[in-house]
């Protein structure tokens, strides 16, 4: 067992951990963070994604003591004080989702591509999002709620 320290969602935490575990299977198993999900367990889907030091990664594809000293956020480290992310907001004014089962990496995806790219055009953000998979197929809305994030991100910057 290897012993990590890390942030996750602003708490502290420190585990020992198997060298072998996987990040996603660290913040579901070990904290219980479930909204952070596995579709494929082969970095195809990209439903596991989360922040890791502010770099979107599919936490299928990082093992947990890879994670060591990183501060990680996940979808439930969004909301502040009972408010939605906007970029989550924008998702559930717009429909974008359907199962949902897509819908936690879809948006850190999200915000990892608004970071880099404030304002982009619709083929910029199916660019940005090609690595995340929608079984639903639901690509259009998904990128309506991305267009709809990107006008009140940079509306509450100004
Ligand atoms: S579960 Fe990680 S990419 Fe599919
Ligand atoms: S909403 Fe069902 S997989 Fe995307």
């Amino acid at each position: 067992m290897t012993r990590i320290q890390l942030t996750v969602d602003g708490d502290s935490v420190s585990d020992d951990v198997e060298p072998r575990q996987l990040l996603v299977q660290y913040l579901r198993e070990n904290l219980g963070k479930t909204g952070t999900v596995v579709g494929c367990d082969t970095s195809n889907c990209g439903a596991c994604t989360v922040h890791l030091d502010g770099q979107s990664v599919k936490a299928c594809n990082v093992l947990a003591v890879q994670a060591d000293g990183c501060d990680v956020t996940t979808i439930e480290g969004l909301a502040r004080n009972g408010a939605l992310h906007p970029v989550q907001e924008a998702f559930r004014e717009c429909h974008g989702l359907q199962c949902g089962f897509c819908t936690p990496g879809m948006i850190m995806q999200s915000l990892d591509l608004l970071k880099d790219n404030p304002d982009p055009s619709e083929e910029e953000i199916r660019l940005g999002l090609e690595g995340n998979l929608c079984r639903c197929t639901g690509y259009h809305n998904i990128v309506r709620s991305v267009q709809q994030a990107a006008g009140t991100l940079s509306g509450s910057a100004s």
